[in-house]
């Protein structure tokens, strides 16, 4: 019997469920790195009690913390999920160019028919990332040694130009999945009729850009402050 798990709808669900709590995830994410450039324009870069400190030492707080492995839980749902409707479709449509010959090939945006290299892309870069800033923070709190000071990972991560040029192609490939994916999931859980579709596509232009633009002038700005 088809349930949530296994039929075509159910793991659509899944990948749109886990995809909008990741979505929030970034929005707190994006919410504190933007702490660090309030502190350069109030003087703060590197003080104690600065805006972005507290803002990771809220982030260390257990109740915080007991988030973590929900939050894995949830990325390792979306990728596995991703790999299965991704090999689900190869064998129904015949082919990762299927597009090329269908007329729905115009329809579809670069994105949509990219998600999963995009997916890998943003993956890729994350295990990156966790090596600058994740290891030296919450990783080293949990072996019982102090944490670095985030405010000169910011400048010794973005302070070599070509980790900043890197993070910045990231950046580029996140806005790409999150312009197809954010509209996408809110269609999958439901919102689906005509006018709300095409609103939903202009908000997912709108959000990602925003969260491109942050995540960007946070990077932009530890490299000016190295
Ligand atoms: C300028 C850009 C970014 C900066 C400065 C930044 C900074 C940080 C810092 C300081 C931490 C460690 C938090 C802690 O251990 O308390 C962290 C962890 C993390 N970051 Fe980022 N980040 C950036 C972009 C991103 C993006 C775009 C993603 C996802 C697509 C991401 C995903 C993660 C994840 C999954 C963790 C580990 C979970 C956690 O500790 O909360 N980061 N980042």
């Amino acid at each position: 019997m088809a349930n949530i798990f296994t039929s075509s709808i159910g793991k659509k669900l899944i990948m749109s469920i886990s995809g909008l709590f990741l979505i929030i995830f970034l929005l707190l994410h994006l919410t504190i790195n933007s702490f660090s450039i309030i502190d350069s324009f109030t003087g703060n870069f590197g003080a104690e009690d600065g805006l972005f400190a507290m803002g990771c030492e809220f982030m260390s707080l257990p109740i915080v913390t007991i988030m973590v492995p929900i939050l894995a839980f949830g990325f390792i749902i979306h990728i596995i999920y991703a790999i299965i409707l991704t090999l689900h479709n190869l064998d129904t449509r015949g082919g990762y160019f299927r597009y090329k010959v269908s007329s729905k090939a115009k329809a579809d945006s670069w994105a949509s028919k990219n998600m999963i290299v995009l997916g890998i892309i943003v993956l890729g870069f994350i295990v990156f990332h966790l090596t600058h800033f994740w290891d030296e923070m919450q990783l080293k709190e949990w072996m019982g040694e102090e944490a670095t000071d985030p405010y000169l990972l910011l400048t010794v991560t973005f302070g070599r130009w070509w980790v900043l040029v890197l993070y910045i192609i990231w950046f580029g490939a996140l806005w790409f999945h999150l312009t197809h994916g954010f509209w996408s999931a809110f269609q999958t859980i439901g919102w689906n009729n005509k006018i709300w579709l095409k609103r939903l596509k202009v908000i997912a232009y709108i959000f990602a850009t925003l969260i491109f633009i942050g995540f960007t002038a946070t990077a932009i700005n530890g490299y000016i402050m190295a």
